[in-house]
This record gives C-alpha cells, sequence and structure tokens, in this order.
C-alpha cells in the first residue's frame, strides 16, 4: 500500500508514467469509465476547499465509484476532540482510498501511519499539496510539451505557499530547471527551500522583489496568493495583500509563449482583465488537476489492470 504525502513520494519516472496516464485519461475517458466501480474515495477536509476537494470527487465519479466524507472540521467529530488517528481508523472501514486535507503539517502523515488504506495528502498546512504539484506538472507538460529547459517565475507568497514548496521540491529533479523567486522580503522561500532544496541540487535561482524586470525572462509564471490564514497578525497581511497584481501592462513586458499558472484561488493578484489573455492557463490548470487525481487514484488502488 502507498501513501502520497510529498511528490518526492514519486521516482521521476513514476512520475512520467502517472502524466502518461493522466494524458490517456484525457483522450479516451471512456475507456476509464468503470475502473473504480464498487470503490469509495473519503474526502476528510479539516480545511476550506474548492478545487482540491471537488476535484477528488470528481474523479472518482469519473472512474465509477463513489464519494464519502466531510468539508470542515465543525461538521465532524474532530469538533468533539476526536484526534486524526482515530478518524483514519474509522474511515478505513469505510472506504477504499482517503484524501485529507488540514491545517497542521504532518497531520496526514499520523494519517498514514494507522490507516490500512491509501492516504493522500491534500495540502497540510503551509508546507506540502503534492496533487497540487502533480496538477501542475501536468500543465506544464501538456501546454510547454516538456518539464525541462524552463526558467520558472514563482511570485507572491514563498514563505507559506505549500503549492510553491511542493513545486520547487518536483521540479529540480529534471534537468535545465532555473528559479525566479519573486517576493516580498517577508515571504522569501522558507531556509529549507533553498538550502536543503535549491542549493543541495545546485539548481539555479535568484530571489528578486520586482516582477516587472523579471517578466520578459519567463517561460512561466506561477502567480500565488498571500496566505491570509498562515498570518498571526492581520495587519502584517494587509500590509502584504496586494505586493503583486499580474496586469495586462505586466503581460505586455512578458514573452509570447510565457504561460501564466496559479493554484487559485485567486484573490487581488492577477487582475481579471488578464484572463482573456491566451498565456492564462489558470483555468485549464484545473481540468488537467481532475485528469492528474484520475490517474492517481488509479495508481494507488492498483486498477491499471481493470482499464479496458
Ligand atoms: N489549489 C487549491 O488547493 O485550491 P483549493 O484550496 O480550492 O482546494
Amino acid at each position: 500500500m502507498r501513501h502520497l504525502m510529498s511528490p518526492l513520494d514519486f521516482t521521476v519516472e513514476e512520475l512520467d508514467h502517472l502524466l502518461d496516464l493522466a494524458t490517456d485519461i484525457e483522450k479516451h475517458r471512456e475507456k476509464y469509465a468503470h475502473v473504480c466501480d464498487g470503490k469509495k474515495i473519503a474526502t476528510l477536509f479539516y480545511e476550506p476547499s474548492t478545487r482540491t476537494r471537488l476535484s477528488f470527487e470528481t474523479a472518482m465519479l469519473n472512474l465509477g465509484g463513489s464519494v464519502i466524507g466531510f468539508s470542515s472540521a465543525d461538521s465532524s467529530s474532530a469538533a468533539k476532540g476526536e484526534s486524526v488517528s482515530d478518524t483514519i481508523r474509522m474511515v478505513s472501514c469505510y472506504a477504499d482510498i482517503c484524501a485529507m486535507r488540514h491545517p497542521k503539517e504532518g497531520a496526514p502523515m499520523v494519517a498514514a501511519s494507522k490507516s490500512s488504506i491509501p492516504v493522500i495528502n491534500a495540502g497540510d498546512g503551509g508546507h506540502q499539496h503534492p496533487t497540487q504539484t502533480i496538477t501542475d506538472l501536468h500543465t506544464i507538460r501538456s501546454l510547454k510539451g516538456r518539464l525541462s529547459d524552463l526558467t520558472i517565475g514563482l511570485c507572491g507568497d514563498l514563505k507559506f505557499g505549500r503549492t510553491v514548496h511542493s513545486l520547487i521540491n518536483a521540479l529540480v529533479r529534471y534537468e535545465g530547471i532555473s528559479f525566479v523567486l519573486i517576493s516580498p522580503e517577508e515571504l522569501r522561500v522558507p531556509d529549507y527551500i533553498r538550502e536543503d532544496v535549491l542549493q543541495k541540487n545546485h539548481v539555479p535561482f535568484k530571489e528578486v522583489v520586482s516582477l516587472d524586470e523579471v517578466m520578459g525572462e519567463l517561460d512561466l509564471l506561477y502567480m500565488t496568493r498571500v496566505q491570509r490564514e498562515r498570518f498571526f497578525n492581520e495587519e502584517e497581511y494587509i500590509r502584504m495583500k496586494d505586493s503583486y497584481i499580474l496586469d495586462a501592462k505586466k503581460m505586455s513586458l512578458a514573452r509570447e509563449d510565457m504561460l501564466v499558472l496559479h493554484p487559485l484561488p485567486r484573490v487581488n493578484e492577477i487582475s481579471v482583465e488578464v484572463d482573456d489573455d491566451p498565456r492564462a492557463v489558470y483555468f485549464r490548470q484545473v481540468q488537467y488537476g481532475v485528469y492528474a487525481r484520475m490517474a492517481l487514484i488509479i495508481i494507488l488502488l492498483g486498477l491499471e489492470d481493470k482499464v479496458c
């Protein structure tokens, strides 16, 4: 039995295989319509979500399976004090696989240690969000044709943004990747990402404050929201929240083939006027996320031999 806590739980070859499967699912949906007949996914979301929870549920329904779960801690027995360890023991009796989001870093790992079904980390605090990374990799590979030889700008809240941490972890394993880390001083990537991931893997990167001055260098711009829920101080959040606003004027500085990704939800950091720019692919990214999660469910349940 396998769990998914971090993108590094899959080798590059395994990830390539997963993305190949996601591509085949996109092309041949009908082949996969009954792969999970009789199977259930439990979505245990202790923290708000729109895309991740609904895309896991959509993925399982598309595969012929069904869905149970809760969408807030308040509507579960966590509100009465039940531990994550006890909850996953119950859920292991009800479902075949589980996706868990939790505000505490490491909570899905605790669940995995007590679980008799595969557990997927659907976002743990400011730590990791591996299925967003699989979504991002699938989007990049589908639209750029490669996951190597790319200059990638990561912009916004690089301190608390778990999608950024997971994406950097995953991409340092590909050839010819360099990063431009664009953030206010206060929201720079954590030291462990800079030292243990980027420097240790000899990946070229630079840290800048100005988005304008680097726009023309980028193959991809990954925008992120300032993570209000991780700030201890509301005044600090208000001071930071509009640090970057990508608009049509800024887009005019970018290459014709630069792509804009965003894990969403968006607040103010991308002006709606950018949505109609063909380089803005963040809503397509959402669709790629369903195929990627379908592929992940099939692999973790060991059901590839059930594909017609
Ligand atoms: N990208 C993402 O995790 O979105 P949700 O918080 O809506 O799930």
